[in-house]
């Protein structure tokens, strides 16, 4: 029989661990002791104002980033650069080589890990492809496609590496309000499929209990953990409930009302749940 690794409280590993991460730009301080533990399975979103350092913190997690302070460790192994485990999906359009097409943009970070021969990057290519709904667009290249079809892409290239975790720094901020829908119905149904582990940064409060299971909240600049919540009852279909503006209500007081204590985490959930109750105005994005 197999030993299961178990944490402190007696629960399964962590993926991926931030322990106490501070992260500095020179002398400037993005963010500020952040702890929060991403499990498989999890959505787990980072959630906060522009410029807490909830990119800072991805790209810790990615390798890209080392802490001044504190730990990122994925699987209990520190983080020391970047890896194939760990997969980002940025804002930006431009993410894709130009010159490749559609199917040489997915198939390029599988043959640069040589992890498969070219004719399995091939064919992993061709599937994520149709996963991602860009079937017949494998040979176009990207500045032929609209915006959403580029995140498509780049979604499909993340997913084609199997990573361990799916980082996403504002994948569909840039889309147009009924495309970035679209797509995050599409990232739920990809999720409900494949059961991928996502850490996933927005700004938007609507934006993270639709994508999120759990949600970190982030005080503005330095980034400091206001509270964690639990968000797994909402999406995109109960989003403009009563419930969900409430949430929304809620979360908007926690992250720019008098700061919670980072360890209020229970309390703060325990809050949420209740404000539920009550149909307040909705208010979103941070
Ligand atoms: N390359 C850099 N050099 C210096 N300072 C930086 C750099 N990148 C970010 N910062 C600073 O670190 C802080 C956090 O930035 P970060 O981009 O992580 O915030 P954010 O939460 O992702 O913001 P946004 O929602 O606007 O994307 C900011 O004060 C920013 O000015
Ligand atoms: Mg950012």
């Amino acid at each position: 029989m197999s030993l299961q690794i178990v944490s402190p409280t007696g629960g399964i590993a962590p993926l991926l661990r931030a322990d106490g991460v501070t992260l500095e730009y020179g002398g400037t301080r993005a963010t500020h002791d952040v702890s929060f533990d991403v499990y498989r399975g999890d959505r787990f979103v980072l959630l906060g104002p522009s410029g807490c350092g909830k990119s800072s913190l991805l790209k810790a997690a990615a390798g890209f980033l080392t802490p001044a302070a504190g730990s990122i460790s994925v699987h209990g192994a520190p983080v020391r650069g970047p890896g194939p485990d760990r997969i980002v999906v940025f804002q930006e359009f431009d993410q894709l080589p130009p010159w490749k097409t559609v199917k040489e943009n997915v198939m390029f970070p599988l043959l640069m890990a040589k992890r498969v021969s070219r004719h399995e990057a091939q064919e992993r290519a061709r599937h994520w492809i149709v996963k991602v709904g860009l079937a017949g667009f494998e040979h176009a290249h990207p500045h032929t496609l609209s915006g959403g079809m580029k995140q498509r892409v780049a979604i499909a290239r993340a997913l084609a590496m199997q990573p361990e975790i799916l980082l996403m720094d504002e994948p569909f901020a840039a889309l147009d309000a009924l495309t970035r829908r679209k797509m995050q119905e599409e990232l739920g149904r990809l999720w409900e499929e494949l059961r991928f582990t996502l850490l996933f940064v927005t700004h938007s409060i609507e934006e993270a209990l639709v994508v999120g299971n759990r949600i970190l909240l982030l005080s503005p600049h330095p980034g400091q953990v206001r509270a964690e919540l639990n968000s797994h009852q909402f999406d995109l279909a109960s989003a403009g409930s009563a419930e969900f503006q409430a949430a929304t209500q809620r979360i908007h007081g926690l992250l720019f009302g008098e700061a919670a204590p980072a360890n209020a985490v229970a309390h703060a959930e325990r809050a949420v749940t209740r404000s539920m109750d009550s149909g307040l105005r909705r208010n979103d994005g941070v």
